[in-house]
């Protein structure tokens, strides 16, 4: 297969996927009576009437501790249907239907029974309570594309499902951004638009288009003032770069407009950010995280050889190694040479090999275009119309989210920052 056919047909499934229309807006505000109670000592707090007003130091368990030298992020994906989903579809409010893939029409939930088994340790339980508690009178952020935006959208079902009802939460849309927040807690978690990181006339929340890019490669300072506040932040970028082997963008003067091979320009837009990153952030009370590029399943022949297909219609995990052609190397390479030549310390979340076993994972014929569910005519048109990019929800990032708050959990441990 050659790289040409590649380029051209991410360059579809990216324009189908990525133009989005406006009105895919949730201002809510909602005491969801749907919780499971929560596991952590909170729940003693609660019980007794009591408001969490005061801060209850966490209890860090030795079997909520990441083992020593385990790399969470090598392991296997195990059927679990007793544990997972971690919330129910319908019970979370707050999700977009680029995700709610069952209500959408999907037939089989099998793609939410799957938990994600490091090979050298477990993984502690998820426990929302402690997650807010660690976040009492913070700000965590998240910012990057719509596949970021997904992986927020998990964290704050996760963390809805664990809240008793009496917890006031809410989410609220202040574009760019949109803040979730429980009252009680005083804590915010937040997700901020920004698919380059750096600035491009795709900033707009709702009114962008992946056909039209221009990216400005040393400006970053329009996003990165409303960065600054957060106590905890986590980029992605990724996907809107990979369009065409090229992009437009301007260094220095304005008006210098020039085509860059994405690579190229990749580099200098994440040294920008890195630059921002050691002169602003104070490591001593701020925490940094980079989440790696999530796969794409656009081309079925990479793993069921002689077919011509996508993620559509797969019910099942991939087993054994595999990374496919749509994760970029020398993007992958890039990431790994800035942030560690960064002064600050920050921590990868480096979650691209356990999604590429997930082919069953996508929206598929059962997600979005421009805002919209498919029609009939476009769902019989998967090959065309299959949004294999995004996630369903509940569903991989939720183990994204796992590891994050595995991760989280271990720094408060250790009395870093959190
Ligand atoms: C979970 O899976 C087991 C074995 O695959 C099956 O026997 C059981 O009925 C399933 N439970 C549910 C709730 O689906
Ligand atoms: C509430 O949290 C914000 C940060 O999100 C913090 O600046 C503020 O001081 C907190 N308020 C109180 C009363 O602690
Ligand atoms: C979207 O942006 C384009 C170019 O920036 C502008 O011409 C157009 O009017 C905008 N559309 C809406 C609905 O705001
Ligand atoms: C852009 O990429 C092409 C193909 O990889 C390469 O031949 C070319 O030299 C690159 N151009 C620049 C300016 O880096
Ligand atoms: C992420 O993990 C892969 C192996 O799965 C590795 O090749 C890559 O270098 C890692 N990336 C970073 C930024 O550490
Ligand atoms: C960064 O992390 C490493 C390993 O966790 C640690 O040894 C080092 O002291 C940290 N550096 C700073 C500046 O915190």
């Amino acid at each position: 297969m050659t790289t040409r056919r590649i380029h051209l047909l991410f360059r579809l499934s990216v324009v189908a996927v990525l133009t989005l229309g406006a009105g895919r807006v949730i201002v809510d505000s909602s005491r969801n009576s749907h919780s499971m109670w929560p596991s952590s000592s909170m729940l003693l707090e609660w019980t007794t009437g009591r408001r969490y007003t005061t801060a209850v130091p966490i209890d860090v368990s030795v079997d909520e501790e990441i083992e020593e030298g385990c790399n969470v992020f090598q392991g296997s994906w195990i059927r679990d249907n007793e544990s997972f989903p971690l919330y129910g579809e319908e019970s979370c409010p707050f999700l977009v239907k680029q995700t709610t893939c069952v209500r959408n029409g999907r037939s089989d939930s099998f793609y939410q029974n799957w938990r994600w088994q490091p090979d050298a340790c477990d993984l502690p339980r998820f426990d929302g309570m402690k997650l807010v508690e660690m976040l009492r009178n913070k700000r965590l952020m998240f910012v990057g594309d719509s596949v970021q935006r997904g992986m927020f959208e998990s964290m704050i079902c996760l963390v809805h499902s664990a809240l008793p009802p009496v917890v006031r939460r809410s989410l609220h849309r202040i574009p760019p951004r949109k803040v979730f927040r429980v009252e009680e807690f005083n804590a915010s978690i937040e997700y901020y638009w920004a698919p380059f990181l750096i600035e491009s006339i795709s900033d707009h929340a709702t009114n962008h288009t992946v056909m039209k890019r221009l990216v400005k490669l040393d400006s970053i300072a329009k996003h990165s003032k409303e960065w600054e506040g957060a106590d905890v932040l986590i980029f992605e970028s990724y996907i809107w770069w990979m369009y065409k082997p090229t992009i437009n963008a301007m260094y220095g003067s304005l008006d210098n407009v020039q085509e860059y091979n994405v690579t190229t320009a990749y580099r200098l837009a994440m040294e920008t950010w890195a630059n921002w990153v050691d002169s602003r952030i104070n490591p001593e009370t701020q925490k940094i995280f980079f989440a790696t590029m999530s796969p794409t399943h656009l081309w079925s022949w990479e793993w069921k050889p002689r077919t011509d297909g996508n993620c559509f219609s797969e019910t099942h995990p991939i087993e054994g190694p595999y990374w496919g052609t749509g994760s970029n190397l020398d993007i992958m390479g890039i990431v790994e040479d800035v942030l560690g030549r960064l002064k600050v310390n920050i921590t990868v979340l480096n979650i691209t090999q356990l999604s590429e076993y997930r082919k069953d994972g996508h929206p598929s014929i059962f997600g979005e275009r421009k805002g919209k569910l498919l029609t009939k005519e476009q769902r019989s048109d998967p090959k065309n119309y299959a949004d294999c990019i995004h996630w369903c929800l509940p569903g991989v990032p939720d183990t994204w989210n796992e590891i994050f708050y595995a991760l989280l959990l271990q720094d408060y441990r250790d009395q870093s920052i959190i």
